[in-house]
């Protein structure tokens, strides 16, 4: 479909669509892209009255106040010395982008609402007819994006990459990007007002500037076919490209190479035969490189091929089966005490887990950074992926389920060509009840349409009947694994009897524990029965290890958590101080002793060669 169509074709969508919330087509492997960072130091403006928007000074007081040129986005400056503009970004100060406000300036660091950044840029296309694009790793929570005073479109979510073509937009000279931020909670948002996390606000991830010819490679999809062990399957999606533009895959090293034409709609469907691929697995963590190329542009990535499936109770990794030993991850880099970002902080949370002896991790409770996927593909680390559908979601909402899909698909379609994320989970402890139980079918229903080479999951209710622990949440059932948190031995229950406690899980799918744990101070020592001491925390993890281990159908473990991370709801002085504290890493980066309990747990459980 040539622009011009595509031009109307959006117009026309755009007129049954609400202004402003046309979502763009996201672009994929931006790692590989011709890309110009928009990274640095941007100037910034707390609003929290919202002033920004309008200059009420120039009109009388109205409510319908139309924008005026000196609200915020037009960077506006006095035009002589009478002329009243009561803010200037470039006399303003300054945070870091990519990263939270804040752990940038104290006083930011309970804020929450709006605030204003800007970065100033020059730039010269490489060659006129080309396309631009502004791209964001993510943003939390609410952004509205402007360039050059011109409205380029919102995202709501704090957790995923969205894009805005700028074509025509940008100038030689002088561009002015002005993103509007608002991290505020609300009880309608995915996720909703309370979370046990830092509500962490701002240009949280990388912000880039792409260039790409008229017609480019937006998007592509390529896997193991399900059931085979040779025959990759996929889709590549080009924007711009006329009917019939011929498109090619091939990974060279495998001497293999496949040529399709694109539909109307700039989509092609191909399949692969490649008997000598290699599978990948934390064992070997073999990635090829695939070169995606048209007449106009070759884009290459590194990506693994492997299978996952369930047989019974059994997790099968390239048809052998596997035990998850894992841990939780909050994206935060702990001895900084701010939102994960960098390739860097992904290498110290992954080696921190690999030290620990996992083959797994669980990223909570939301899709985290590109680096930590691409990090866990090279080091051969299987991944839980989730949406922060935590807690008690508005799940009656019509527009909360839309903001969930959103966030399922800006998920899926980043990460589905990652060998490492084995599961895509729905849900977080999300209270049953039948309009949660139609919300979370409607977001499985809508993750296996998008990706049907993947395990779903989500962390389910437990509940007792008499003395036993059950499992028998009606979701599970359209599960794949059936996983719960439990944290016996710190929300209830005893400790010295829990290797006799008894479980009953009303399934016969793979069991995944995905949480247990309880807090220790790192450095406070005492008796096991002491609340807060690191004996406590050691203890709790060996008998409810014990108590776990018992469960027939227990296929992993991720608990309850790798390092400490900050929480508003962690009170207690001298103890937490805003940090909860179930990390078996202090946020000192010091290892506690439950880490060694753990560690050599999964000494004993599985052989190492997976
Ligand atoms: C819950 C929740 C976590 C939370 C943890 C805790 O299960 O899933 O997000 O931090 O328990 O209470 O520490």
């Amino acid at each position: 479909m040539c622009r011009a169509v595509v031009r109307w074709a959006v117009l026309a969508t755009m007129l049954t669509m609400p202004l402003g919330a046309c979502a763009q087509g996201l672009l994929t492997n931006i790692a590989h892209r011709e890309t110009t960072s928009l990274n640095g130091p941007w100037h910034y403006i707390v609003d929290p009255y919202e002033t920004g928007y309008y200059d009420y000074r120039r009109q009388p007081y109205d409510q319908q106040a139309q924008p005026s040129t000196s609200a915020f986005f037009s960077n506006h400056h006095p035009a002589d010395r009478q002329e009243l503009v009561e803010y200037d970004f470039d006399t303003s100060p300054t945070l870091n982008v990519p990263g939270d406000w804040n752990s940038q300036n104290d006083q930011l660091l309970y804020y929450e609402g709006t605030l204003w950044l800007k970065t100033s840029f020059d730039f010269v296309a490489a060659s006129t007819g080309n396309r631009l694009f502004v791209h964001f790793g993510a943003v939390n929570r609410l952004a509205e994006v402007y360039l050059n005073g011109t409205k380029l479109g919102v995202h709501e979510g704090g957790f995923t990459p969205f894009n805005f073509e700028v074509t025509g937009i940008v100038r030689p000279r002088g561009n002015f990007l002005v993103v509007k931020v608002d991290n505020s909670r609300r009880a309608d948002a995915v996720p909703t007002i309370s979370t046990d996390w830092w509500n962490y606000g701002g240009i949280t991830r990388d912000v880039t500037l792409i260039e790409e010819p008229a017609a480019f490679i937006r998007d592509y999809a390529i896997q193991l076919k399900p059931g085979s062990a040779h025959t990759l399957a996929g889709f590549v999606q080009l924007d711009g490209a006329a009917t019939n533009e011929k498109v090619t895959v091939s990974i060279p090293e495998l001497g293999v190479e496949q040529a399709s034409a694109v539909d109307g709609n700039g989509l092609a469907r191909f399949e692969l035969d490649a008997p000598a691929v290699r599978l990948w697995s934390p064992g070997s963590p073999r990635l090829y490189e695939v070169v995606v190329k048209t007449a106009r542009q070759t884009l290459r990535d590194d990506i693994g091929f492997r299978t996952i499936t369930t047989r019974g109770a059994d997790i099968l990794l390239n048809g052998k089966p596997i035990f998850l030993r894992g841990i939780s991850i909050h994206e935060e880099n702990a001895l900084l005490g701010r939102r994960a970002h960098s390739e860097a902080d992904a290498l110290q949370s992954l080696n921190w887990a690999r030290e620990l002896g996992c083959n797994y991790v669980r990223l909570a409770h939301y899709p985290h950074n590109e680096h930590m996927l691409r990090m866990a593909d090279r080091m051969g680390l299987l991944i839980w992926a989730e949406v922060p559908v935590y807690w008690t979601i508005a799940f009656g909402n019509p527009a909360t389920l839309s903001s969930a899909r959103q966030q399922l698909t800006e998920m899926v379609t980043r990460d589905r060509n990652r060998a490492s994320v084995i599961i895509w989970s729905v849900a977080n402890e999300t209270p049953p009840s039948d309009a949660r139980n139609a919300f979370l079918r409607n977001l499985i229903a809508h993750t296996r349409a998008l990706d049907a080479t993947r395990l779903l999951s989500a962390a389910l209710e437990t509940h007792a009947e008499d003395e036993v622990s059950v499992v028998s949440d009606p979701i599970g059932e359209q599960l794949d694994i059936v996983a719960f948190n439990q944290y016996r031995g710190w929300y209830g229950g005893t400790l010295h009897d829990a290797p006799e406690a008894r479980w009953e899980i009303r399934s016969g799918k793979p069991v995944v524990v995905s949480e247990f744990g309880g807090d220790a101070l790192q450095g406070l020592h005492g008796k096991r029965d002491e609340r807060w001491t690191e004996e406590y925390q050691e203890y709790l993890y060996q008998q409810n290890l014990k108590m776990l281990q018992k469960i027939p159908n227990l296929r992993g473990l991720s608990p309850w958590i790798l390092a400490d991370f900050r929480s508003p709801r962690r009170l207690l002085p001298g103890i937490q101080d805003g940090w909860n504290r179930k990390g078996l890493i202090s946020n000192r980066g010091i290892r506690k002793k439950a880490f060694f309990t753990l560690r050599n747990f999964y000494r004993t459980v599985q052989p190492r060669d997976d």
